[in-house]
């Protein structure tokens, strides 16, 4: 295929019967980190638009654009000042709608980032809190609060911000205001009917513009138990996503789900919403995509698994029934711009890499709709060696554990020295391994066996595939260490049609499974013979199960 044919069929975002988001696989844009334009060393929208025809080529259906409105960058972008206008160093509002008609016109729908929980510093809504008094109608957007003990001098409670350190900072005249994140990041009060509708208002801006949905970034916070208790014991930077904090997947939020559900259902287009919801289990995940709620909720039980057949298992078959509960399509996630990338955290080398290529197909077979971060299809491993100066992440700085920047390093595109066709400058904010030349986007492009040539058939075979995308999984016994299910899509029912087979060896020995049908893709060597095939270690097959097979 060559990179200018367009990969999916033109929908120029229109609605479609069927809901395109529940088979949907949606591209994570880091902007930052994709394409730079100009230059200066940090990717933009205009470097997302020239690449549209390498992602339409890729195959996936819709991308997700991570924040790049007007911000002082406290959080690289997720501190947003201005809502309703791009920052400078991402572009203009003109390259914004120029990038979405682009991508529209490709067959690529656009999802783009909101961030409801908290405001930058610098937004002109907390600027006007800081300079109103205690007790001001501005003061009532943000959590400000008198401290405990003495004069105040206590923080209100004993929240921890995610980043580390307290979650309050005190201002010149006594109180203190809440963020659950960095300091330059305010949490909103969304006790305050203001908020929703400013909310809605942006919502409805970026909606306007033409983007097909939303991804909601910390769609677990917003809701604060009444009374802002302390949580009293604990670590709570490890009992985030695994306990119910008093700032975290409070009941409440969900009713600010169900507003932006009624308003994004208002619009045309099967327009959407993906939380970013760090939930203690897939059951209370799976409340944030009840029929009036959000369409999808990244699923981080499949990306926090271990490589591990029967904890993999359980975290498939229990995303798979708590998601079908609700009438929702499941979600798989390998990594994102917070997390290691997996080709590391499965083990790093050369096991890492095999491990992330029968990751990917095992996740492209699931039923669902799957996400890929940027560069996962080029098999890019984290950068654990990153100069100290170049280390920025708030979350690192703030003592809140590991920084995020090794995951957020630029593309790799073509070229043998950094940073490697990124930008016509000399160099990218965060500098690229020199051993990246083996990984560029050209230096895979025309090898059958190179990580990107398998995302691509992988994504091809999905879409042509009647029994991938939508539809059921039957698991299929096979040897200890394996995991091996058969594929029925929507159209195809339990009986009959077509189906497709996946196997995955996740164990240390190489191991025998059944092999009724033909097969179609493989993420390494492997053997066949009559009927069974003796998949080596961390290895992944798919096969074609005929109609009456
Ligand atoms: C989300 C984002 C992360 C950001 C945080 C605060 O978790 O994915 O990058 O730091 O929210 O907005």
């Amino acid at each position: 295929m060559t990179e200018d044919t367009p990969a999916v069929p033109s929908s120029g975002g229109a609605a479609e019967p069927g809901g395109w988001w529940r088979d949907a696989v949606i591209y994570q844009v880091y902007v930052r980190s994709f394409a730079d334009s100009d230059g200066d060393g940090v990717g933009d929208l205009p470097g997302v638009r020239s690449r549209l025809p390498y992602l339409a080529a890729l195959g996936v259906d819709a991308l997700w654009l991570t924040p790049f409105y007007v911000s002082p960058m406290a959080d690289f972008g997720y501190d947003v000042a201005d809502y309703r206008d791009v920052d400078p160093l991402f572009g203009t509002l003109d390259d914004a709608r120029a990038l979405i008609a682009d991508a529209h016109a490709r067959g690529l729908r656009i999802i783009v980032d909101v961030v409801p929980n908290h405001t930058s510093d610098r937004h002109a809504w907390f600027r006007a809190a800081l300079a109103a008094p205690p007790g001001s109608a501005e003061r009532a957007r943000y959590v400000f609060r008198d401290g405990r003990g003495p004069d105040g001098a206590e923080p209100p409670n004993d929240w921890t911000s995610v980043f580390g350190g307290p979650a309050w900072t005190r201002v010149p005249d006594g109180q203190w205001y809440l963020h659950l994140f960095a300091a330059e990041q305010p949490d909103l009060n969304w006790e305050n009917p203001e908020v929703h509708d400013e909310f809605a208002s942006i919502l409805r801006f970026w909606l306007d513009l033409g983007a097909d949905g939303f991804r909601v970034d910390v769609a677990h916070g917003m809701a604060k138990a009444p009374g802002l208790p302390d949580v009293g014991h604990g670590n709570q930077t490890e009992m985030l996503g695994t306990a119910v904090l008093p700032y975290f997947d409070q009941d409440p939020v969900h009713e600010i789900h169900r507003e932006w559900r009624r308003l994004l259902d208002a619009y045309g287009g099967e327009r959407i919403a993906v939380a970013e919801a760090w939930a203690p289990t897939p059951e209370r995940l799976a409340a944030y995509t009840r029929p009036d709620e959000l369409h999808q909720a990244f699923n981080f039980h499949y990306l926090t698994a271990p490589w591990d057949a029967s904890r993999m298992r359980e975290v498939i078959a229990e995303s798979l029934r708590t998601a079908d509960a609700v009438g929702a399509p499941a979600t798989w996630v390998l990594s994102n711009h917070d997390v290691k990338r997996h080709v590391t955290r499965y083990g790093g080398g050369e096991a890492g890499l095999r491990r992330a290529r029968a990751a990917a197909l095992l996740t492209l077979a699931l039923p669902g709709s799957s996400y890929v971060y940027q560069g996962e299809e080029l098999g890019l491993p984290e950068v654990l060696d990153l100069p100290e100066e170049f280390q920025q992440d708030p979350q690192r700085r703030r003592g809140g554990g590991t920084g995020r920047d090794g995951c957020r390093v630029p593309l790799p595109w073509d070229g043998e020295e950094p940073p490697f066709g990124f930008g016509a400058g000399p160099a990218s904010w965060l500098p690229m391994p020199t051993a990246w030349r083996d990984l560029t986007v050209a230096a895979q492009r025309g090898d059958p066996g190179s990580m990107l040539a398998l995302y691509r058939e992988a994504l091809r075979v999905r879409r042509d595939h009647p029994a991938l995308g939508g539809g059921r999984l039957s698991w299929l016994d096979g040897p200890p260490g394996t995991l091996s299910f058969v594929r029925t899509g929507t159209d195809t029912g339990t009986g009959g049609g077509r189906r497709l087979g996946c196997a995955v060896n996740l164990g240390e020995r190489a191991a025998r499974v059944p092999l009724p049908g033909t097969p179609l893709l493989a993420s390494g060597p492997y053997q066949a013979d009559g009927g069974a095939a003796e998949l080596p270690p961390d290895t992944a097959l798919w096969w074609d199960v005929p109609e009456d097979g």
